[in-house]
Parts: C-alpha cells; structure tokens; sequence
C-alpha cells in the first residue's frame, strides 16, 4: 500500500497508474495528455462505443488527433474498459463525467453520484481522486468524501487523499488547451491538495493551488458566471441598441478600442455549450439552500435564454416588411453548433431557434457542416443537414445565420439569397448597407 510518500514518489516518476473516469470532450484530452506525459492511463467510460474507438486507436473528439491516440495505445500507455473493476489496480483518478441540468433547471448529479458509488467500490488506500467536473461548491466535501472515504473508515489526507481542479478546455481552440492552460487544485486537507499538484505537475505546465476544493469549485464557477453575465449584458445591449436605432457591432467595437478595464463580449442568438448555460446555475441553486437568491445569475440567465425567442421576432419582422409572412415562408437555418468550427450541439441556440420557427408556421431547413443530422428528442423533430447548401440559400425567404463557421463563403450567400438575418455579424466586412441583410 502507497502511504503519502510513496505515493508522490510514483506520481513523480510516472510508475503510478492512472485512471480516467469519463471520456467525453474533457476525459479524454485529460487522458492523453497524462498518457502523453509517461503515465501508464486507463480511462474507464460506460459508453461501449466510446471504448472500442478508444482501443482502435481511434479519436471521436475533433480536438485530439486519431494520431496521437494511435500512438499512445499501440505503446500501451493509453486503454480504455468499460468494466470499473479496473479501479482496484489504479492510484489515481480523475473524474470527468457530464453535470447536466434536470428539466427543472436544478442540477443533475446522476453521474458524479453513479461514479462514485463505481469507484466506492474499489475505493484503497493510497489512492488519489480528482474531481474535474464542473459542479456546486461543497460537492467534492459533501458527496465524496463520506462515500469514498468515511463509509470505508478510510482518513482523508492520510490513508487516501481528494481534491477538486475544474477543467477549462475551451473545445475547438488551439493556442490554450489541456496542456498549457493553467489548472486550478483545490485539496481537501493540505496534504490532499500536495499529492494531487504533484500528480498534475507531471503533465500539466502550471499548477495553481488553492486553499481548499470549495475555492477551486468557485474559482470554475466564477468564471463561466462572468462569461454568462457578459454575455447576458451585450444581448441586453443589443435589444436596447435596436430600440434606439444604433448598431451594437458598431458601439462594442468602439468600447473596445480602450485599452484598460474593458473587456469585449459579443451578443449573439443565445448561450450554448455544456457549461456557460449551465454553471452558474449550478451555484444559484446551492445559494438557494442557503436562502439566498444569485440575482446577476437568474437576470443574466433569463436574458441570455429568451434570445433565440427575439431572434425569431426581429425574423419575423423582417419579413413582415418585406410583405412575407413567417408562416409558411422557408427559412434556413445556418450553423447549428453552439459555436463556430466545432460539431457540439448541446444547449445550442439552434435547437430553440429551429423549434421556434416551426411552431410558427416556418418550413424550416438547416446547413451545418458538422452536424449531420438533429434529432430533438424532447420536442419530438427530426431534420437532416440540406446537402446542397448553396441551393437551399437560393430558395430559402429567409437565411438565419446562427453560428458563425469558418467554412462558409457569406459573401456567396448574401449575393444568392434573398434575405439574411445575421445574428452574429458574419456578413461585417462587406453587408452593412445591403438592405437585404439585418444584423443583431
Ligand atoms: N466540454 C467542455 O467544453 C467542458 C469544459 C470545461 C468543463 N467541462 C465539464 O467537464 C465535465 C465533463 O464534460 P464533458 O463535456 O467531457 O462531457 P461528455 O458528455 O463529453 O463526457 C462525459 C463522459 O462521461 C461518461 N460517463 C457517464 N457516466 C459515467 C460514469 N458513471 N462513470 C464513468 N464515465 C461516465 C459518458 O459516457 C461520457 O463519455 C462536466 O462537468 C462539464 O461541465 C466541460
């Protein structure tokens, strides 16, 4: 059994072996990069599909090369199981796994709590365990710790040790990722927090520790609060400059030419993604326990969500005076993503838009070159990406440019189409006086 000396010395030295609970966006760059440092990694994921690519060597996230994985497997640092089993042969795990929100807006814990209870199973001494995913603070102290280590009379900090550090991958980026992003850790004792930096600071360039893990918990939700809160602001600022008859693009890039205390922020048809939308929501109902309401956040929140709802007015709008009806007109719908170059349609703003536009009366199609198809379950439609875009733009009433890819040749698409609503300003350089187009 690793004691707290032994342990860092495997960590340190990379004999320590590795595991990785969920492999999704975050799991799996996460296990590369560890496996990519000399550390021998097992990630460890229910998804069967997700675990045969991962053995062939295969990458199903756009952000880790096929390449890298197929290396790292055939030099058997990197394997993946679905059997948990593997955890009583493992020193130490992070956990990835997704932190939804249920239907009713409140956090779903499901998955940390069923990885806990796996991993409680296996559960010895001188083991480590991260908590990566994004959560309320207090979760690592409240849900972990009694069922990893009260439960089993193991002490933490001494027999086992636990902390918190967020994972901040920004997906589809290049200059920042796992690797050179500097990564929050939070312990539970000071101990917990020494065995997990030294596990960390084998792969990751800079570790930035923190008193506790309710520190590192906030630290994450205090800055996806801050985008969502931003973000919230400029749309807000987008609906006040069009009652005023002033160009939001315009006005946000003035504030930004300052070069001190400003920081710029985009408006857009809606918030998008795993986290932004989802985080903050995360600590206002923790605050809610404590009979405190996170205004900023539940304001930000309703601003941010009834965008794809003004979206679909200022459309109809437009239309409407054009002398076209939204009912029965054909609109397009570009980009579905819920950001550009990426094929993650979670949370997307696509999704309300899209179903928005139905419910109207629209014939509604999409064009995304990442998404090949939606299936909304919840709301019961189906639509598949058009496969000639540039003829779907021609016939469309309308274009809804949602999410603002690289690979699109808007000025070929203004001069094709017959109307444009650009709720990102992908048509600046060239669209600001062509009447067939309205910006945000
Ligand atoms: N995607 C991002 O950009 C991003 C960025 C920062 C933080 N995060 C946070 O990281 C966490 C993970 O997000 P993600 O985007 O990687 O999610 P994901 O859905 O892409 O991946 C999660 C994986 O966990 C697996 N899983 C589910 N239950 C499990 C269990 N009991 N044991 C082991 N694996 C299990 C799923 O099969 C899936 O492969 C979330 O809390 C999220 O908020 C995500």
């Amino acid at each position: 059994m690793l004691n707290k000396e032994t342990l860092i010395e495997a960590l340190k030295t990379k004999k320590a072996h590795i595991g990785v609970l969920g492999l999704g966006y975050v799991g799996l760059p996460l296990a590369v990069v560890f496996a990519e440092a000399g550390f021998h990694v097992t990630g460890v994921d229910p998804d069967p599909r997700k675990v045969d690519c991962l053995n062939k060597g295969v990458s199903y996230i756009p952000d880790v090369r096929t390449e890298a994985v197929e290396k790292l497997v055939k030099s058997g640092n990197l394997t993946a199981t679905a059997d948990f089993s593997v955890l009583k042969e493992i020193d130490a795990v992070s956990i990835c796994v997704p932190t939804p929100l249920r239907k009713t807006g409140d956090p779903d814990m499901s998955f940390i709590l069923s990885a806990t209870d796996e991993l409680a199973k296996y559960i010895h001494k001188g083991m480590v365990v991260v908590l990566e995913s994004t959560t309320y603070p207090g979760t690592t102290r409240e849900v972990l710790l009694p069922k990893l280590g009260v439960e089993h009379g193991l002490t933490v900090g001494e027999d086992w040790f636990l902390a918190f550090s967020p994972e901040r991958v920004d997906p589809g980026r290049e200059d920042f990722t796992t690797i050179n992003t500097p990564k929050v850790m939070g312990g539970i004792t000071e101990a917990c927090g020494e065995v997990a930096t030294a596990w960390y600071e084998g792969a990751i360039q800079k570790i930035h520790r923190v008193s506790s893990a309710e520190a590192a918990e906030m630290a994450k939700l205090l800055e996806n609060t801050f985008r969502m809160i931003n973000i919230g602001l400029v749309n807000e600022l987008a609906i006040m400059c069009e009652r005023l008859g002033v160009d939001v693009w315009e006005v946000i890039d003035a504030a930004a030419t300052k070069p001190f205390g400003f920081m710029k922020f985009t408006p857009g048809p809606g918030l998008g993604g795993h986290c932004i939308p989802i985080d903050p929501l995360y600590l206002s109902w923790k605050m809610k326990t404590f009979h405190y309401n996170a205004r900023f956040i539940e304001l930000a929140s309703e601003i941010n969500t009834n965008m794809p709802r003004y979206v679909v007015s200022r459309v109809m709008e437009a239309l409407n005076d054009r002398s076209k009806a939204l009912k029965g007109s054909k609109v397009l719908v570009l980009g579905a993503a819920y950001k550009p170059d990426i094929d993650d349609i979670r949370e997307s703003p696509a999704l309300d838009v899209i179903g928005l536009l139905q419910k109207k009366g629209a014939l509604v199609e999409y064009h995304d070159p990442y998404i090949p198809h939606i299936h909304h379950e919840t709301d019961g439609w189906y639509l598949e990406s058009v496969k000639d875009v540039m003829k779907s733009v021609k016939e469309a009433d309308a274009v809804v440019i949602i999410t603002n890819h690289k690979d699109y040749d808007y000025k070929a698409i203004v001069e094709s189409s017959k109307f444009v609503f650009d709720s990102r300003n992908a048509t600046r350089e060239f669209a600001k006086s062509i009447e067939k187009v309205v910006r945000l």
